[in-house]
């Protein structure tokens, strides 16, 4: 529900307006209105399903599929996890969202849960691996070292960024490393890489959405698609 607050200086129009629309208004130091529902069971805020945006040609694993799997593979993690410090890393920037969502439904909740992300690119603008992976220089290797690392990326495709990510974190005194995964794409492995917790098998296709981008578009769509023909670049 949306809320608008004001510091006693809000314009009489805007007050008019919100009190229109039927937007509650709260002064601060008003108490929080509590939810009428536990914040589980509160239904989604936009109408399901979204519509298909216009350069999706379908889906592949809707949001509530992409929901319900996300919710099953944190408590696979938060029950393994239940007994040790978890150093969540998510590779940016695919597994933004998956990263966000996944670490929110991490229960039985480890004694201490760390979340932090690093840049790691091995694609340009096209859709075909350049075969190379880079780490961002800003992310501090040291804060890996002793910890029981998870990191959480959107796709296995050949293999070489996991398996070149796991071996930069173990090499930098990581006390485990695992591999959490949304999407495998098995059959275009080039390298061995095997995720302790994978989502969902993928499809041999170019896909986005849900945070994985083509060329840095539709990382906001909510579900997993594949881009219609004449919206890639040949
Ligand atoms: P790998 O090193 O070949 O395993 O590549 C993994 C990375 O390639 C993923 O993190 C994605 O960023 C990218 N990737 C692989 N397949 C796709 C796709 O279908 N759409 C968008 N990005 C992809
Ligand atoms: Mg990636």
């Amino acid at each position: 529900m949306e809320l608008l607050r004001h510091r006693g200086s809000f314009s009489r129009t805007g007050l008019r307006q919100a009190q229109r629309r039927g937007v509650p208004v709260r002064s601060l130091g008003q108490p929080v209105p509590q939810a009428s529902q536990p914040p589980h069971s509160r239904p989604h805020p936009h109408p399901r399903p979204l519509p298909l945006h216009p350069e999706i040609s379908k889906i592949i694993f809707s949001a509530e599929e992409i929901d319900a799997r996300v919710a099953e593979l944190g408590r696979l993690v938060g029950t393994d996890y239940s007994d040790r410090e978890l150093l969540v890393l998510g590779v940016l920037k695919g597994a933004f969202a998956f990263t966000s969502d996944l670490v929110r439904h991490i229960y039985p909740y480890p004694p201490s849960l760390e979340v932090d992300f690093f840049k790691a690119s091995s694609y340009g603008s096209g859709t075909v691996s350049s075969g190379r992976v880079q780490l961002d220089s800003g992310f501090k290797l040291d804060s890996v070292r002793g910890k029981h690392v998870l990191l959480v990326e959107d796709i296995i495709d050949t293999g070489n960024t996991l398996s070149a990510l796991v071996a930069v974190m173990k090499g930098a005194g990581a006390a485990s490393v695992r591999v959490c995964a949304l999407l495998d794409k098995k059959a275009r492995r080039r390298v061995p890489m095997e995720a302790e917790y994978t989502g969902f098998e993928c499809p041999d296709e170019f896909i986005v959405g849900y945070g994985i981008d083509y060329a840095e578009k539709y990382r906001n769509l909510p579900y997993i698609g594949a881009v219609k023909d004449e919206f890639i670049k040949k």
